[in-house]
This record gives structure tokens, C-alpha cells and sequence, in this order.
């Protein structure tokens, strides 16, 4: 058995690498089972191998290399290297280049995660020839068809043949969407498997910024919140008046420094309360926020990560792919306007704060019930 585990952007990285070390430790408990590792390419007892395709959907060293290191995951078999471009050209790219790939290795099975670019051109290409898929993070639903990462996550599921659920909701919208019991499985959150076991590593890891005192963590890249220029600065406008009571430090996305830069929002921020950093390794990002009194945020996972830490969380969205982090978690729907993120922090100065509960399966667990899956497939 062949597996093929797909990975391209950041916020991939952190959910492939516990998958491999899932790999790695079955195939350790499992005498017959051989997993072929870059050293040792045709592992002569092997049945079951697996290879690592990096797309090269992110390439800077910050948003790519940076996380391979800091989360120990070894060097890809295959980098695509297809870079940046609009969705059709990005997922075009990929599409042809891991066509490629699958020609040559002939897998049994593509794995792939999340819900960016390379997500739905690697399923789209695997199921095209007959090879079987499986989708970890599978399930999740915004209903906003405006979002580039919705339809990624819905073409992905129609095609694939395995869906890992991380929340209780997944299984219930697969349902609907006619996926089989069968297919569908809950094994819980796999970014909350490299939390849990980074948590432990951070001693030698470095931080930029605060560490003595209250503060608050921005991410901010979705281009919905940062390509028109009125909407970033008006959520960038509400982020400065809060800087007044509370420092904000922001590692900045590149699409969105550079939008930043274009609009000139870079120097209002120097000597501010507003810290701008570069984007962090995975190590020092958790080193920073996990300390924070509040994050705010438009990304996916952070909203999960927040979740299981405790930690108040502003998601700057409309909506989210992720209720459970809301009805169980610390995660509150703020909006995009400047007066719904201001209205919200006032009543967090109040200490109206949610306190939250960690949902079901969200263990540090979810590669291991995955790769047992997995090999209960095989068999
Ligand atoms: C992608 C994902 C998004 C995820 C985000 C995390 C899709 C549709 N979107 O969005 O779900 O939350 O990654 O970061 O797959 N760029 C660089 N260097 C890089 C990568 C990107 O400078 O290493 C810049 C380029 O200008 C590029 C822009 O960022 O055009 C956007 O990159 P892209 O991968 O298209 O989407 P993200 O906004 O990063």
C-alpha cells in the first residue's frame, strides 16, 4: 500500500506532521510493516510507503521552511515548487505538476488535509485516475460560498473516499450531502495534536515581542478583510484604538503587508502600540500567543487553537466553519466592521469573557485513530 500525503501551505504543515509521526510509530509497532523513508527509498519489506508532496502553494522561508524545521517533519520526496497565482493558475498548476507525481508512484491512496488550493487540485487529480482519497479535516462548512477555502472544502468531500471529521458538525453536513456512514469518520482535531505536543517543546524556541504584561495576538489575511482598501483600514482603525488599552502584536501575513504597504498603513504603526512582526515559526507563534489575554484573528485553525488553550477569541468573519469552537469554545463571531470588533472589546473589558470547555476528541490524538483507520483499510 502506497499512501501519497499531500501538503502546501501553511496551515497544512501542522496537520501533515502528526500523520507521519503516526506513520512512524505504527510502522515501529507493527514489525511487517515497512515505511519508506527518504534515506531508504525502496524499503525492501514495505507494505505499506509513503512519500511527502510539498506543492509549493507557500515558498517563503517564513511560511514554509520555517514550519518544516520547527515541527521536525522531514525534507518532501517531491517539491512541486508552483508558487503563487490566481486561483485557476495556482490550481492548474498543482494539478498538472501532481499528475506528474501520481503517474510515477502509482499510490494507493492520496491523503490530503485542510482546505487550501493544493487541497482540492490533489483530489480532484487522484480521484480523476482512479486512486482513492482520503480528506483529514473533512466536514466543515461555512455556507459562504464567497470563500475561496468553502469551495475547496466542498469539491474535496464530494471526491473523496475517507472524511475525518474534527467536530461533531462534519458528520452531520457530510450526512446531508449524501456522504455514507461508512466513509465518514470522527477522530477528532489533528491541529490540536501538534499543540499539545509542541506545548512541551517550546523551552529553546525564540519569540519576538511582549512577555511581561496583558496583551493581545492579530492575524489578519483573508482577502475579503485585507484586499479593499476601505475594510483594512477599518478593521486596522478599531485594532489601533484598542493598541490604547491593550498592545497588539501582529505577526503580518505577506499578502496582507503587502496590501499594508500599497495603502502606506506600514509607518502609522512605528513606536505604536500596534507591534508588526514577520510571520512566526510555529514554535514562536504558540510561545506568543499562548500567554495572550486575547486573540483576534480571520483564520481557521487559530480559532480551534484558542479553543483548546482557553483563550478568548475575536474571529473577524461573519461566519465560521467551525461552531463547535463558538457553542462550546471561547471563540466569538465579531463581524468586519470596526464598531462590532470595538463593541465586542468593551464588553471584554468587562470581563464578559466565555470560558469554554474542550470539545469532544480534541485529545492529541486524532493521527493515531487515523492512521489505525487507515490500516484497517488496507487490510
Ligand atoms: C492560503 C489559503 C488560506 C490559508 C492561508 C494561510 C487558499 C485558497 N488559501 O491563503 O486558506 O488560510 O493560505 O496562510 O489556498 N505569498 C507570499 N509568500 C508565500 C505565500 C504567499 O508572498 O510563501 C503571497 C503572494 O503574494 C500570494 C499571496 O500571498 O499571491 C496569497 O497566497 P495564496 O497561497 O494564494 O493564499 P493565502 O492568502 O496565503
Amino acid at each position: 500500500m502506497k499512501l501519497l500525503l499531500v501538503a502546501g501551505a501553511r496551515p497544512n504543515f501542522m496537520k501533515i506532521a502528526p500523520i507521519i509521526r503516526a506513520l512512524r510509530a505504527k510502522s515501529k509497532e507493527l514489525s511487517e510493516i515497512c515505511i519508506s523513508f527518504n534515506s531508504m527509498p525502496s524499503a525492501p519489506c514495505s507494505k505499506l510507503s509513503w512519500k511527502l508532496v510539498h506543492t509549493g502553494q507557500h515558498y517563503d522561508y517564513e511560511m514554509s521552511q520555517a514550519f518544516f524545521d520547527d515541527l521536525e517533519i522531514n525534507r518532501p520526496d517531491y517539491f512541486l515548487g508552483v508558487g503563487s497565482g490566481s486561483h485557476a493558475v495556482q490550481t492548474a498548476r498543482i494539478m498538472i505538476a501532481f499528475e506528474e507525481v501520481c503517474y510515477k508512484e502509482r499510490p494507493d491512496m492520496v491523503v490530503v488535509v485542510g482546505d487550501v488550493n493544493s487541497t482540492v487540485a490533489c483530489a480532484l487529480v487522484a480521484k480523476k485516475l482512479g486512486i482513492g482519497v482520503a480528506h483529514v479535516e473533512a466536514g466543515l462548512r461555512s455556507r459562504d460560498l464567497t470563500m475561496p477555502e468553502e469551495i475547496n472544502r466542498m469539491v474535496t468531500d464530494l471526491l473523496s473516499d475517507w472524511l475525518f471529521v474534527s467536530e461533531k458538525s462534519g458528520i452531520e453536513n457530510l450526512k446531508k450531502e449524501g456522504k455514507s456512514d461508512s466513509s465518514i469518520f470522527f477522530v477528532g482535531n489533528i491541529m490540536i495534536d501538534t499543540l499539545y505536543y509542541n506545548l512541551n517543546r517550546l523551552n529553546d524556541s525564540t519569540t519576538h515581542g511582549p512577555i511581561d504584561g496583558d496583551y493581545a495576538v492579530l492575524t489578519l489575511h483573508r482577502p475579503s478583510n485585507v484586499d479593499p482598501e476601505n475594510k483594512l483600514k477599518e478593521i486596522m482603525g478599531a485594532i489601533f484604538e484598542i493598541g490604547s488599552d491593550l498592545p497588539v502584536y501582529f505577526p503580518v501575513h505577506p499578502r496582507t503587508r503587502e496590501r499594508m504597504e500599497v495603502i502606506g498603513l506600514v509607518n502609522k504603526f512605528d513606536g505604536g502600540p500596534v507591534h508588526l512582526l514577520p510571520p512566526l515559526p510555529y514554535k514562536s507563534f504558540l510561545k506568543l500567543y499562548k500567554d495572550a489575554s486575547l486573540v483576534l484573528t480571520d483564520s481557521g485553525g487559530l480559532q480551534e487553537e484558542t479553543t483548546a488553550l482557553g483563550i478568548p477569541c475575536f474571529t473577524i468573519r461573519e461566519n465560521t466553519e467551525r461552531p463547535v469552537t463558538i457553542e462550546e469554545g471561547t471563540n466569538t463571531l465579531v463581524g468586519v466592521t470596526g464598531g462590532g470588533i470595538l463593541s465586542a472589546f468593551e464588553k471584554f473589558k468587562k470581563g464578559e469573557n466565555k470560558r469554554g470547555r474542550i470539545p469532544e476528541l480534541w485529545d492529541g490524538k486524532a493521527a493515531e485513530r487515523i492512521v489505525s483507520i487507515l490500516l484497517r483499510k488496507i487490510d
